[in-house]
């Protein structure tokens, strides 16, 4: 499968035809949104990471082959960034949210070591708001032992559970755990695979 960059945008008049299914990354600020990105298509570089939040600021669009594009959202929570900023952010993602038909899930992800943030439920009201199925991700699972990790999983299950939504996947970039049970639900979803 190939996989190529498409844009970035940083307003609604700049996303790329909506003419294919689009599955979105989105969590806070350095969780390690562009990082999951890269391990799911097995191309280190295609998302830019970094070890400095507020990295990506666009949305940036990807193709897979020429039957999906996956979407790398900015992140939120990055609370030096400018108030004006974060003002674009929210206009721009919940404009992306509400408009892009062709939208069909969002990979909603968290890090292992926290529990759900007000950004991340924000997120996940207004995906069910707009009726966008949502795939949790708990990442960075390899910063944590096994017995912290399932911690982890058991309590933020019990707090999406409460909000409406499904078990979370753990994942982690650095080892590929959790990329087959991701591919796997978006699979679902778009009835492509990666
Ligand atoms: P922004 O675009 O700034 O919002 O960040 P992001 O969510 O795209 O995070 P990014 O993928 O750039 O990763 C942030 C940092 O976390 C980088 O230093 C990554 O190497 C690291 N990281 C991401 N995923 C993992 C993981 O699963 N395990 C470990 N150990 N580190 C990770
Ligand atoms: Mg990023």
């Amino acid at each position: 499968m190939e996989f190529s960059f498409i844009k970035s945008a940083v307003k609604p008049s700049q996303f790329p035809p909506p003419d294919r299914p689009e599955i979105a990354f989105a969590g806070r600020s350095n969780v390690g949104k562009s990082s999951l990105i890269n391990t799911l298509v097995n191309s280190p570089k295609l998302a830019r990471t970094s070890s400095r939040p507020g990295r990506t600021r666009a949305i940036n669009f990807f193709n897979v082959g020429k039957t999906l594009c996956l979407t790398d959202l900015p992140g939120y929570g990055y609370a030096e960034a400018p108030l004006k900023l974060r003002r674009n952010w929210k206009v721009l993602i919940e404009t992306y949210l509400k408009e892009r038909h062709n939208l069909k899930a969002v990979v909603v992800i968290i890090d292992i070591r926290r529990t759900l943030g007000q950004g991340d439920l924000e997120l996940l009201r207004w995906l069910k708001t707009y009726e966008i199925d949502a795939i949790v991700v708990l990442t960075k699972a390899d910063k944590v032992s096994k017995g912290k990790a399932k911690h982890h999983q058991d309590v933020t299950a019990s707090q999406l559970m409460q909000e409406g939504f499904g078990q979370p996947i753990s994942f982690s970039a650095k080892t590929g755990q959790g990329k087959q049970e991701l591919c796997k639900a978006m699979h679902k979803v778009v009835g492509t695979d990666l």
